[in-house]
């Protein structure tokens, strides 16, 4: 059971100038510059931006889950649910808490590929609160219920490998948040999925986050479809956070011209017609001569 705080003013999560190096000295590659975020209660916000620009990065840094060796993270301010995690891990130690669980892209990254889904199950729920494991079995079947999979008690004799893709995804989503997490971070879950799958995922992910009252944090190269699930987009570009945009309003308020070239590489029926489609580098290769490309976000961002 997680434990009641008493910030409620407070948005859940703010960090500010986040950085993280992997490697040292000369060799060093800045992975996250200068990130500053910050995610109210409920909010859903999506991380964007081309591949290698620090995504993957600035989750597994806000989820304490970058490895301990050859990693440099600092920060100058780190809070999470009323605790100043800049205070209580000094720097450079992962932060670790129950009130955030984080799914990958691979189902298969987040379960364990030889244990029983139901054995997945008993461990995280044992682990955050006292249940027998006769409840664990019964509030297994319920969370595997509440992703869309009826045959729970079927469910949860099965190893991963005896799931389809699917149901993999939908299992991991319940693993993750039967410990009932105040945020849940995704990282690309519909990358490997078709467009149709995609949206079924999303709409889970939304669905579920809304009916536990977790803020979601997702990250996808898809902006387009993260604009119709998400309060707020978050733009990065080689290791910064060049914009953030309500989703609603992406067009009309986008400070940094990659976020518009984001918007425009997406193809429409018009663009199809041509013979090549823009790619980001075209449209943003002639805007990024021109512009400074700094990061414009200010102290704290708030929708
Ligand atoms: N374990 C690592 N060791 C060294 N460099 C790394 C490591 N992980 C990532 N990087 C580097 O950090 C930068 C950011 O990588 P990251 O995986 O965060 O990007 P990303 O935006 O998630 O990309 P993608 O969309 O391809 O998943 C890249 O230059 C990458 O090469
Ligand atoms: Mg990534």
């Amino acid at each position: 059971m997680t434990e009641p705080d008493t910030t409620a003013g407070e948005p859940l999560l703010a960090i500010r100038d986040l950085t993280v190096r992997y490697g040292s000295g000369a060799d060093a590659t800045v992975a996250v510059d200068r990130a500053a975020l910050t995610l109210d209660r409920g909010e859903h916000v999506a991380i964007v931006g081309e591949s290698g620009s620090g995504k993957t990065t600035l989750a597994l840094a806000i989820a304490g889950l970058l490895p301990l060796e050859g990693v440099e993270r600092t920060t100058e301010s780190f809070r999470f649910a009323g605790t100043d995690v800049v205070r209580v891990q000094k720097h450079t130690i992962p932060y670790r808490t129950r009130d955030m669980s984080m799914v990958f892209q691979d189902a298969m990254t987040s379960l364990d590929p030889v244990a029983a889904i139901g054995s997945q199950f008993t461990d995280v729920l044992r682990g955050v609160r006292r249940v027998s494991r006769r409840e664990a079995r019964t509030l297994t079947v319920e969370w595997l219920g509440k992703v869309g999979l009826p045959d729970g008690e079927r469910v949860l004799k099965l190893r991963p490998y005896e799931l389809s893709g699917g149901m993999r995804q939908r299992v991991m989503l319940a693993l993750a948040l039967c410990s009932e997490p105040k945020l849940l971070i995704a990282d690309e879950p519909t990358s490997a999925l078709d467009a149709s799958l995609s949206r079924d995922v999303m709409d889970l992910l939304r669905d579920m986050t809304h009916r536990t009252d977790a803020s979601l944090l997702v990250v996808s190269h898809d902006i387009e479809l993260c604009r119709m699930y998400v309060d707020r987009i978050v733009v990065m570009y080689h290791g910064r956070i060049v914009d953030v945009v309500r989703a609603d309003r992406v067009e009309q308020d986008a400070r940094h011209p990659y976020t518009l070239a984001l918007t425009e590489c997406v193809p429409t029926l018009d663009s199809a017609r041509l013979r090549r489609l823009p790619t980001l580098s075209d449209e943003a290769r002639a805007e990024f001569d021109r512009v400074d490309t700094a990061p414009k976000v200010p102290e704290t961002v708030s929708a």
